[in-house]
């Protein structure tokens, strides 16, 4: 058996490897050896999850953001951007949609825009709260201090996804222009003591990135142990420094995510959109290697072209039922099967 089969093998029948074996791994796996390691992380998905496949809505409901991430299409710099915030009652419109559709998860993700201040998330979350008793909240509205984040838990949010993006130090900040990777670090970890459902995760593609800072994410994850991780392809967008820079890779996403799977069994792992758009079938390559999570769009139609983090989104035409039949198909097609609960972490009770 080849060394990277025996890697594979260990890493399964473990759940870890040393940082030296997972660069071995990352550099030398071939094509079969995707294969075999695509077999495993589907297996264990299989064993923890069964076929199942769960859906959460996502709304986003502001595009304006005081950061100017290197990579990102609605960053405060780029003037190109057609900015739009929702009212309440359009959040709310986009969650009665949801609730029709079957959701029990409103995602809530937006751009850091200072308008909406702690007391109007608190509103938001609590008109929410107070109209669907038993569907999950997430947040996705990036960097606050602890005070903000345990307000929010406390008015009802349930789950924050906060991307770590990249657990390189220097390449880090080389992408995020007046942003500190140790304040990253530090709104990660009192998520985590709030107790949230904390979603990390990172890009991948990135210009500049290796195999190197590959591992020194896998690492950062396996001691974080978020109970969600979001891995997406890096795609250019065109009015951004970084809009000549080539995008990710498929076929690198795809070994990530096995690895994650094998690293994290119980992980809730997103087949994301930035997949779906980089290939057709991305977002069915990805179920078939273990993720286990889709996040198909409910903002309204109108704003839908205006949350541009990158070029060739999909979706931005679509409406909410035509996403949510899209989707089924398509996870249906994987040989998957929908689960509309509010699918919490095994691991996770309220506190
Ligand atoms: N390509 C891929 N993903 C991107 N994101 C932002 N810009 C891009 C891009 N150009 C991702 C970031 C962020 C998430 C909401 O979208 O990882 O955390
Ligand atoms: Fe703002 Fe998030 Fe885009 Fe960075 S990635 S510019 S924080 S919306
Ligand atoms: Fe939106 Fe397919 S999921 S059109």
């Amino acid at each position: 058996m080849s060394l990277i089969k025996q890697l594979i093998d260990k890493l399964y029948n473990e759940n870890s490897l040393s940082k030296e074996e997972l660069l071995i791994l990352l550099n030398d796996i071939t094509e079969e050896e995707e294969k075999y390691l695509a077999e495993k992380s589907l297996e264990i998905k299989s064993k923890y999850y069964g076929d199942t496949v769960f859906m959460r809505g996502l709304i986003e409901f502001t595009n304006y953001c005081q950061k100017n991430c290197m990579y990102c299409g609605i960053r405060a710099a780029n003037i190109n951007a057609d900015r739009y915030r929702l009212t309440l009652d359009e959040i709310m419109e986009c969650c009665i949609e949801g609730d029709r559709l079957g959701y029990k998860t409103f995602v809530l993700q937006g751009g850091e825009d200072p308008y909406f201040d702690d007391d109007k998330i608190i509103e938001i979350i609590k008109t929410i709260k107070s109209r669907f008793k038993d569907t999950a909240i997430t947040l996705s509205i990036g960097e606050k201090s602890y005070d903000s984040y345990k307000k929010f838990y406390e008015a009802g949010a349930d789950r924050y996804l906060l991307r770590h993006e990249t657990a390189s130090k220097e390449l880090y900040e080389k992408l995020h222009p007046n942003m500190s990777f140790e304040n990253r670090m530090r709104c990660l970890k009192d998520l985590k003591e709030i107790g949230y459902q904390v979603g990390a995760g990172f890009m991948v593609g990135l210009p500049g990135q290796s195999n190197e800072d590959f591992v020194e994410d896998l690492i950062f994850l396996k001691e974080l142990k978020p109970h969600m991780i979001g891995i997406g392809p890096f795609i250019s967008q065109k009015d951004t420094p970084l809009n000549n820079e080539e995008n990710g890779t498929l076929e690198k996403t795809l070994v990530l995510l096995s690895i994650i799977r094998l690293m994290l069994p119980n992980v809730l792992l997103p087949s994301t959109t930035a997949l779906g758009s980089l290939d057709t079938k991305g977002r069915e390559k990805a179920l078939k290697v273990g993720a286990n999570v889709v996040m198909p769009n409910l903002s309204p139609t109108s704003v839908r072209e205006k949350y541009a983090l990158y070029d060739g989104k999909i979706c931005t035409g679509d409406e909410a039922a035509h996403c949510r039949n899209c989707i089924e198909g398509r996870i249906k097609g994987a040989g998957f099967s929908v689960d509309m609960s509010r699918g919490d972490n095994i691991n996770w009770r309220r506190k």
